[in-house]
């Protein structure tokens, strides 16, 4: 089978495309036929070797979806679904979405659960909340979110993502390429940015899931680490099927992921990208 793994940390061209064993499962375990996994920037940091030394070569791809003994499983891996089949641990795996294509189900795992941690136990009907990057792969869950739970959403976003966040929802957009910023005040403000902010609005409470923020004084302000949770996952699918929630991913094959880090590294991604297994690129393209 095909799977994309680094056998040293460094640029986008340490990823390789392998041809290695199908993995055997063990104990507890399932093997996962993969439709797709996703990007997420946070793998660019292992791939750096940022997130600390690791056993090498490693197989990229925390997401996945696909089928275990012929049933659709989704949900968020230690690393290997960027492969053609990856063993799971059973109790990672939760049924999919049924109304979105399985590879699709693919971009949700790690952006839907910090979307969630983030705005489900900290945004109330009413609110006024301001999600910083929301053009990003969370960002878009986010907005969706906040939505669904009754808030108005102020949301940040360049001129690319404008029309989508619109779409999911946002009651005002502020562009943040243009210097413009926001001065009035706000119940909560999520930051999902990679640097810090350049300027912070009158707010009551700060959650961050990216970068630092340095909260004026009196404000609480939390980082947060998105921790694991298959039930939070299951509610966001059934919010899914519910019409709630929507996913947009732009799907690439596995070809292409030295590529897709490379534009994740430059800043030249907007939303979610998903990327097929070699077994589903060849049957997405006929
Ligand atoms: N704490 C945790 O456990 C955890 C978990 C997952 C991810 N993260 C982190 O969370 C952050 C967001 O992840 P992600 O997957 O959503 O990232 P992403 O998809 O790579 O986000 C890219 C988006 O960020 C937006 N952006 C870039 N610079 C911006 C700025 N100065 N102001 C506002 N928006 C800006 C862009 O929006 P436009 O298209 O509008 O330009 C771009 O589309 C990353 O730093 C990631 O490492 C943390």
């Amino acid at each position: 089978m095909k799977a994309a793994r680094i056998h040293r940390h460094g640029d986008p061209s340490v990823i390789q495309i392998d041809d290695v064993p199908i993995p055997v499962p063990g104990p507890g375990e399932v093997l996962v036929k993969v439709a797709a996994t996703s990007f997420n920037p946070t793998e660019i940091a292992v791939r750096r070797g940022i997130l600390g030394p690791m056993d090498l070569p490693y197989t990229l791809g925390w997401d996945v979806a696909g089928t275990a003994n012929g049933e659709p499983v989704f949900g968020w891996l230690d690393g290997g679904a960027a492969a053609d089949y990856v063993v799971a641990p059973r109790s990672r795996l939760v049924s999919p979405p049924s109304s979105i294509p399985l590879v699709t189900a693919a971009a949700i795992p790690l952006a839907g659960l910090t979307a969630w941690q983030a705005v489900i136990p900290n945004v109330a009907k009413g609110q006024r909340v301001f999600i910083n990057g929301a053009g990003g792969g969370i960002g878009g869950f986010a907005v969706q979110l906040a939505k669904y739970v009754g808030a108005h959403v102020i949301a940040t976003a360049s001129p690319r993502s404008h029309e989508t966040i619109r779409r999911y929802g946002a009651d005002e957009i502020v562009d943040y390429t243009t210097g413009a910023r926001l001065d009035d005040p706000v119940d909560v403000m999520i930051h999902l940015v990679g640097t810090p902010p350049p300027w912070i609005p009158p707010v009551g409470t700060i959650i961050s899931a990216a970068a630092p923020v340095a909260a004026p004084p009196g404000v609480p302000s939390s980082h947060m680490v998105t921790q694991y949770d298959t039930g939070q996952l299951t509610s966001l699918a059934q919010l899914i099927d519910a019409g709630e929630l929507v996913v947009d991913a732009v799907t690439h094959p596995l070809d292409d992921i030295a590529e897709v880090h490379r534009r994740g590294e430059a800043g030249d991604i907007r939303g979610k990208i998903t990327i097929t297994a070699a077994g589903d690129t060849l049957r997405l393209r006929g």
